[in-house]
């Protein structure tokens, strides 16, 4: 066996001796409940059995997700390591969301750790959003519509049907919706009208949608009184 010193100028005397990670994916994006991989790969090493480390970060705390060769904490069960270094988790949750960091610890080498983080993000469906219509509104007066609903990731945004017609976010935009005076905001879901006018009475429905898909509320009518 050489001795310690001896080791340690043959590893200073190559430039090369780093170990260097990549990804495939910087920035992976699933649906809720399926698999996805975050790719952590080894492009060099000269160490046989590098010491590979996944850590959650999340709000500024950093948490073990793989550590000593074993799956811990919330991903157990749900996970595993594929191709050395990339974690697969197998059924993703909502709660997954987050940054991951990728550690190779390489003792052989001359520069002897490399990481690379992952940004997961998990789509997430919304739910049927909760609509409020005022039941019966004077002539003249104003009014607001809302819907809302808060599972949805990315953030639902929100459009509303009047006898299953889609409105404009501005009324004034379509001359169909000449006679009323209504603005919608897409992200809060609110349809607000200034002033109400008859033809606005109807039946009315919201629609919450986000890349994973959307859900809709019960129809509710909305009166128009003198
Ligand atoms: C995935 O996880 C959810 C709970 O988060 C569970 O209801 C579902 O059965 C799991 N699916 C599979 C295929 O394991
Ligand atoms: C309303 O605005 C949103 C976002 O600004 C846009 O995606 C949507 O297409 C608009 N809806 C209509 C009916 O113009
Ligand atoms: C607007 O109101 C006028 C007067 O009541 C009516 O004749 C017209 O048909 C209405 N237009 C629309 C687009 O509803």
């Amino acid at each position: 066996m050489a001795a310690p010193g001896v080791l340690l100028l043959l590893i200073h005397g190559c430039a090369v001796l780093a170990v260097e990670l990549s990804t495939s994916n910087q920035n992976p994006v699933v649906e809720e409940y399926q698999s996805v991989e975050l790719s952590c790969i080894i492009k060099s090493t000269t160490t046989n059995d590098p010491r590979i480390e996944w850590k959650k970060i999340r709000n500024d705390e950093t948490s073990y997700v793989y550590f000593d060769n074993t799956i811990q904490g919330d991903l157990k069960g749900r996970a595993k390591i594929q191709s050395k270094s990339s974690l697969v988790i197998l059924n993703t949750s909502r709660s997954d969301n987050g940054k991951y960091r990728c550690e190779v610890a390489a003792v052989d080498d001359s520069k002897k750790i490399d990481e690379i983080n992952i940004f997961l993000t998990v789509k997430v469906k919304p739910v049927a959003p909760k609509c409020t219509v005022p039941k019966s509104v004077p002539v003249g007066k104003s009014a607001a519509l809302h819907c809302q609903e808060n599972e949805g990731y990315p953030s639902s945004l929100y459009s509303w049907y009047r006898n299953s017609d889609p409105l404009p976010n501005d009324s004034k935009t379509n001359p169909k919706f000449l006679n009323s005076s209504f603005t919608l905001d897409p992200k809060t879901g609110t349809l607000t009208f200034s002033a109400v006018s008859k033809g606005d009475m109807g039946r009315y429905y919201c629609i919450a949608s986000n890349d994973a898909g959307s859900a809709k509320c019960d129809e509710q009518v909305l009166e128009v009184c003198k």
